[in-house]
């Protein structure tokens, strides 16, 4: 006897050999879709998760928001209005709790999500030239240099290849946008082929170790092997995208402060002048650490209110699911953890909008320091971190 199955699929094949097939495809498109809403609607596992109703079946809004560059001020309207954790789109939640960065940053079982497949990799100013390459760009005698406009053309077409992944299809016939991502990569093989030479011929100086100098000598552990020509790339394109904009958004932000609120200005200045009052001296780390701890803790509120990096990080969930502040979120799921939410986390930090550097000083200012995630935390913190504080 014929199942009621194969009856239903009989009757159903009967109707579509009688339209035509332009009505086929309009009609098959309308089942998938009315199954899409009512299946992300009512039967998707992270109905549970707050956010607003057009998340659960678009992720364009956050798109919109990422490509506009108004991410940042889009995550913190949803934060405030849903809490710690908001659904921001079909699979993606984001999560501006401290305790859950620290959480999911600290483990390798959170893998980093597949949208870091947009990333080209790379960024720089004349500080990341030297720390990267060894070598000063010049961009500033040179008021701004051209790899700046390469840096900046590869991070806007990952960007908008992250907003819109389709287009990595076509990535390779953008206009403008991919050949200067490839000066970038040209750029960072010339250097490296470079160095290559010049210790070849004995004349780099073996005492200086910069990070492509790491590189150089480092053996990928999963074959045991040097990095090839292509890894050395990815990882300098990768160091230049990482390192120029993030650090001179914070000092341009570190400015703006002190031209907003003069007598921070005052107090760091005269902080500065009494501990060194040579203007000729050369300021170490290590004297700047021990004498300057009000310039430091304005440092610290810069990256704590403007921290750098606007959008969030993004993270799988692991096999097993994992609970985020008391919310169960299932295997697969991109968990955005959102650094400048953190930074306003009520739970951490008082009056959270407030530019106050004093937050920082005494004891109970320095273990606050540790709750600053401007370079992430954990297993994958910024390498640029330590470089960045010197
Ligand atoms: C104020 C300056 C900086 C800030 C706020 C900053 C922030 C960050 C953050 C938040 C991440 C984590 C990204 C993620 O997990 O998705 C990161 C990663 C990274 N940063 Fe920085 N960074 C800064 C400067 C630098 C500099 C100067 C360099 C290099 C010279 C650098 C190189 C890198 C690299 C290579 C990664 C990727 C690490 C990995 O995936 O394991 N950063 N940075």
């Amino acid at each position: 006897m014929e199942s009621a199955i194969g009856f239903f699929v009989r009757k159903v094949l009967l109707v579509f050999n009688s339209l035509n097939n332009s009505k086929v495809v309009c009609g098959t498109l309308c089942i998938y879709g009315v199954y899409k809403v009512v299946y992300q609607l009512f039967l998707d596992p992270l109905r549970h998760i707050p956010g607003p109703w057009f998340s659960r079946i678009s992720g364009y809004p956050i798109r919109i928001a990422i490509l506009s560059g108004n991410l940042t001020d889009y995550l913190h309207s949803l934060h405030r209005k849903y809490g710690p954790i908001v659904r921001v789109g079909p699979n993606r939640i984001s999560d501006s709790n401290t305790k859950d960065f620290k959480k999911v940053m600290s483990s390798y079982k959170y893998k980093k999500s597949t949208n870091y497949d947009s990333y080209a990799n790379g960024n720089p100013t004349d500080v990341t030239g030297e720390l990267a390459f060894g070598t000063s760009f010049h961009a500033i005698e040179n008021d701004g240099y051209v790899i700046i406009d390469w840096v900046n053309a590869a991070m806007k077409s990952t960007i908008i290849i992250e907003a819109f992944p389709i287009l990595k299809l076509i990535q390779h016939v953008l206009p403008g946008i991919k050949s200067k991502e490839e000066k970038l990569r040209a750029f960072c093989l010339d250097s490296i082929k470079m160095r290559q030479d010049s210790i070849e011929n004995n004349i780099f100086d073996a005492r200086r170790v910069d990070i492509l100098q790491m590189y150089l000598t480092s053996i990928n552990t999963y074959n045991q092997k040097p990095l090839s020509y292509d890894e050395l790339m990815t990882e300098m394109v990768t160091m230049l995208i990482a390192g120029v904009d993030t650090t001179s958004i914070t000092l341009s932000w570190l400015l703006t402060f002190y031209m907003l609120y003069p007598c921070v200005y005052n107090k760091t200045i005269e902080e500065i002048r009494t501990n060194f009052p040579d203007t000729d001296t050369v300021i170490k780390y290590k004297d700047a650490r021990e004498k300057l701890p009000y310039t430091i803790a304005t440092v610290y509120e810069t990256l704590r209110m403007k921290g750098s990096v606007g959008s969030d990080l993004l993270r799988e969930s692991p096999e097993d699911g994992v609970e985020l502040s008391g919310l169960f979120i299932p295997y697969g799921v991109d968990i955005g953890m959102f650094v400048a939410g953190a930074h306003v986390d009520p739970e951490v930090w008082d009056n959270p909008h407030s530019f106050f550097p004093e937050r920082f000083m005494g004891d109970n200012g320095e273990s606050l320091k540790k709750e600053i995630v401007a370079f992430s935390s954990g297993i994958r913190v910024c390498p640029g971190k330590k470089y960045v504080n010197v």
